[in-house]
């Protein structure tokens, strides 16, 4: 089977987004330090690109974690494959993520994440398909909703393939 990929959201549109989203985040987080979580390993271009643009005070951390589950939907039950480096204590944490799809790994994860003590805990997430939605994750910042179909991209892989392409394709098998 061979697949092709058409253009969802172009370079373009995808980088005016972030810029926007940097914007508000800088704003929100005004004479606050942000400490960004990067979910590896397909948050990391959107953390790069986010990062960029945020004008307050920035540190960051990468976490990478497996959630248990066939190649399409996820089980919930997440276990950290690379946890943390720093501590979360007091700290202003946002958590970036590239899609939120059921929800399972994100709220998950939050749980885990709570438990450190951070003094806030906001999500922000490059894409988000609400219609698969099973469990309830509040985002604090979405860059898109898009429908329920299987994307590449900015991070985002089908097989680790694609995560390089500079913008969100959807994957056509043939
Ligand atoms: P959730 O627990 O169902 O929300 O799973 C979210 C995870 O599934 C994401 O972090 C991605 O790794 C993966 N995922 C969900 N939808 C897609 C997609 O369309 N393309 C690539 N990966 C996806
Ligand atoms: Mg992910």
């Amino acid at each position: 089977m061979s697949e092709k990929i058409r253009v969802l959201l172009n370079e373009e549109e995808v980088c005016k987004k972030i810029r926007e989203i940097g914007e508000q985040i800088s704003k929100d987080y005004e004479g606050k330090t942000v400490h960004l979580i990067c979910v590896l390993k397909g948050g990391v271009f959107f953390t790069c690109e986010l990062a960029k643009r945020i004008t307050v005070p920035v540190t960051m951390d990468f976490m990478s974690v497996s959630s248990y589950g066939d190649e399409t939907s996820s089980s919930g039950v997440v276990r950290i494959v690379k946890d943390l480096d720093e501590s979360l204590e007091g700290k202003d944490v946002l958590i970036v993520e590239d899609i939120i799809d059921s929800g399972r790994t994100l709220s998950h994860l939050l749980e885990i994440l709570k438990q450190r003590n951070p003094n806030s805990l906001r999500l922000c997430t490059l894409l988000d398909k609400p219609e698969r939605r099973v469990k309830d994750v509040k985002v604090d910042y979405v860059c898109f909703n898009i429908p329920d179909e299987f994307v590449v991209g900015y991070g985002l892989d089908y097989a680790q393939k694609y995560r390089n392409l500079p913008y969100i394709g959807v994957v056509e098998l043939s």
